[in-house]
């Protein structure tokens, strides 16, 4: 009998995910399928893999990373720790508990090298087309070798799709904008906030982006963030240099005019308007077609593609819990892989996505948006054997986090939290955020830094 091979497209948190879950299995004496995971970047880690370039990369292909220089955690580490692998393991010590890009990049890989599952990688290896053939019953996997300039061609039985959602920038038009006589860019090309010191910016939307790039920015010396919403503001008590307009409506030159009638000049735009699910490599019967949800719908469990569950989607969904709700699906996906889990027939599937839709649509607030996700992530834990993780407490660790930014959007980074995996609770960073401007891991981890 030939063996069941496994095609993962990705290998940020969810790939990795799917292949630690895998490997689990194979070092507690299972036979596992074989696994190819293609990845399109030279080294994996996906968005936390920072890049300085925009556009397009080395090779010509569409830079993934929107991820920033000076990018620090936006949530507690306590509330996406790995419940197999504790902050305090890799890093022999307790650590504050907002750690910036570098250091979450370093304990992501530190999990993954620890379980040796390089191996089944291909870096450099964008897939470029996916097909099912009913006939076969296997899918075929098109993928582009960068280094020797060569596709390869293979059958799969499963196809796992981890290609993340927040790179493909969503880019609305706003009248008069390809007059304005400054910088224009999408959060997705942003970088370096010191570029803006002095200027007066215009961040429009009212989200994770527009928030933390506006006070990284007032950090490294901006001279005032006005941010435009389109539904509501983000209402937090905002410091001096900070003001929130509703939309814009066009622009004449540097002004903006925004609907509640007030105008204002400006140096600098960020579109800070989110990004689209893109799947170029997937035929329309096979693509996932949703905006950023807690619950996008066609996906049994949020992961299984209801008209052909072999495909398997991972980490589509809106994102409170990150790294250990990417793990529950890569369990759980892995486990119906393995026979271990019998999915339902595809009326209970639908149902039981109808179900939770219509939840979904009850949902009025951040709180009981944590709640919903917590239940999600709680019944996917409940039929593996991933260790376990008290989405309990994780979900009032995510609370008290609304709390904090509401408290002080400049100073909720500055705050500790007891993991819910190990019970330490998180010693203070030695600078408080808006004074660390260094964001390397040794200035983190107040070790010696390297030589210049
Ligand atoms: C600016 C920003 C800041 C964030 N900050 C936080 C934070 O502080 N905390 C947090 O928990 N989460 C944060 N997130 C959420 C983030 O989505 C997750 O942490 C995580 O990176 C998602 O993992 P993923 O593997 O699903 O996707 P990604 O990290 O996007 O990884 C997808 C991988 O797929 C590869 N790929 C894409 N297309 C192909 C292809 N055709 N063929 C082969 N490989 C392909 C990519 O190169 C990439 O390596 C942030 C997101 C953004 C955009
Ligand atoms: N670590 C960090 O510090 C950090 C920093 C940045 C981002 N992130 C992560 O990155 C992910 C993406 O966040 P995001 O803020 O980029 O996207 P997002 O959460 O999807 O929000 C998109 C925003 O764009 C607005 N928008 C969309 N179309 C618009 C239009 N035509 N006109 C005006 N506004 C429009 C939306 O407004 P409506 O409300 O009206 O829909 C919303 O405010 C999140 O998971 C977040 O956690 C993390």
């Amino acid at each position: 009998m030939t063996r069941t091979r496994i095609a993962i497209i990705g290998a940020g948190p969810s790939g990795l995910a799917q292949l630690r879950a895998f490997e689990t299995a194979r070092q507690a004496g299972a036979d596992i399928p074989e696994i190819v995971c293609f990845e399109k970047q030279a080294n994996w880690g996906g968005l936390w893999n920072y890049t300085w370039r925009t556009g397009l990369d080395e090779s010509g292909e569409p830079v993934h990373g929107s991820m920033y220089r000076y990018l620090w955690s936006n949530g507690p580490k306590e509330c996406l720790e790995f419940a197999d692998y504790p902050f305090e393991r890799h890093f022999g010590r307790p650590i504050p508990s907002y750690p910036p890009r570098a250091v979450l990049h370093d304990y992501i890989a530190g999990r993954v090298e620890r379980s040796d599952v390089r191996k089944y990688i291909r870096f450099k290896t964008p897939v470029r087309w996916v097909s099912y053939s009913e006939e076969s019953r296997k899918f075929t996997v098109t993928a582009k070798d960068l280094i020797t300039d060569t596709h390869q061609v293979e059958e799969f039985d499963f196809v796992v799709v981890a290609n993340g959602h927040f790179s493909v920038p969503n880019v609305p038009h706003f009248e008069g904008i390809e007059h304005f006589p400054g910088r224009v860019m999408h959060a997705h090309d942003f970088r370096v906030a010191d570029e803006f010191a002095g200027k007066r910016l215009l961040m429009i939307g009212s989200s994770y982006s527009a928030e933390d790039i506006g006070t990284q920015c007032i950090k490294y010396g901006a001279q005032s963030i006005t941010f435009s919403y389109r539904t509501k503001p983000m209402g937090f008590d905002w410091p001096e240099g900070f003001v929130e307009k509703p939309l814009v409506t066009e622009f004449r030159g540097r002004t903006a005019f925004f609907k509640d009638g007030t105008q204002a000049e400006f140096d600098a735009v960020i579109l800070c308007t989110g990004y689209q699910h893109a799947y170029p490599f997937l035929p329309d019967d096979l693509r996932l077609k949703t905006h950023n949800c807690l619950y996008p719908a066609n996906l049994y469990k949020g992961i299984f593609w209801l008209p052909n569950p072999k495909l398997i989607y991972l980490g589509m969904q809106d994102q409170y819990y990150t790294y250990n709700m990417f793990d529950a699906q890569a369990w759980y996906a892995r486990d119906v892989i393995m026979g271990r889990i019998s999915l339902p027939s595809r009326e209970d599937q639908a149902a039981d996505i109808a179900k939770w839709l219509a939840d979904q649509d009850t949902i009025t607030n951040p709180f009981e948006a944590i709640d919903f996700q917590t239940e999600y992530v709680r019944e996917l834990l409940q039929a593996t054997d991933y260790p376990h993780l008290d989405v309990d407490k994780v979900a009032a660790l995510f609370k008290e986090w609304e709390h904090h930014k509401m408290e002080g959007i400049l100073t909720y980074r500055d705050r500790s939290y007891r993991s819910t995996i190990t019970g330490t609770l998180s010693p203070p960073h030695h600078t408080t955020w808006m004074k660390a401007m260094d964001d390397s891991l040794e200035a983190f981890m107040d070790l010696p830094q390297a030589a210049e």
